[in-house]
């Protein structure tokens, strides 16, 4: 997912891989909230339905989450990734067939992003997270309004720092400004707003 690229296709499966600081950064930020289900002791089922990681780069959340003590089943559609399980198609993964998870977590492929968000929705127990890093203009379009009035939003943490994605290049910095943008199923409250 990178808006460098929007309209051009860089890889067939959207490749990109999260800085591991932005993903430091939206933690250490979520977990003062005491709102959510946020804790690897009670609430230990951790899904990355598209991991990413490759032959050269670790995959990103699962490396930094587990360096806070959650474990993390990994999933990805690539052969070359490093996840637990490749060759899945998370959107082809029924909900009543896979486990109930507490907190589904992922930077999901850009043009697919709804409807991860939607799925992993399905797959986690009332109560459950699911958070995706998006574009801060995801929150836009008219296309996506009644995505927004039915979904479960319950917090939207700002980068204000943009990232980039390739890490061969760290200087080089995307577009755009990114956020973690958090479901919480089953929340009824308004949505609050964080800037990082
Ligand atoms: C934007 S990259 C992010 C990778 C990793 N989550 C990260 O943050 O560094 C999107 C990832 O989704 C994977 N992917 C694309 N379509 C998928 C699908 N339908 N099911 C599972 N994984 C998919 C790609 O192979 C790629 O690794």
């Amino acid at each position: 997912m990178s808006s460098l690229n929007r309209g051009t296709v860089r890889n067939a499966d959207d490749y990109y891989i999260t800085p591991h600081w932005l993903i430091e950064d939206f933690l250490a930020a979520f977990s003062e909230s005491n709102c959510f289900r946020f804790d690897p002791e009670n609430y230990p089922r951790v899904l990355d339905p598209s991991a990413g990681g490759c032959e050269k780069y670790p995959m990103s959340y699962p490396t930094v989450l587990e360096q806070e003590g959650f474990r993390v089943e990994s999933w990805d559609i690539r052969e070359d990734s490093r996840a637990n399980l490749t060759g899945v198609n998370f959107l082809n993964v029924p909900s009543y067939e896979s486990r109930k998870y507490d907190m589904i977590i992922t930077n999901p492929p850009f043009f697919q992003a709804q409807a991860f968000a939607e799925h992993a929705l399905e797959m986690v127990e009332d109560g459950g997270l699911v958070i995706m890093l998006q574009r801060l203009n995801w929150l836009g379009s008219q296309k996506r309004k009644p995505m927004w009035q039915k979904l479960p939003l319950a917090a939207v943490y700002v980068h204000s720092k943009r990232p980039g994605f390739d890490p061969q290049k760290p200087s080089k910095t995307d577009s755009t400004e990114y956020a973690h943008f958090v479901f919480c199923k089953g929340y009824e409250l308004a949505p609050e707003l964080f800037v990082i």
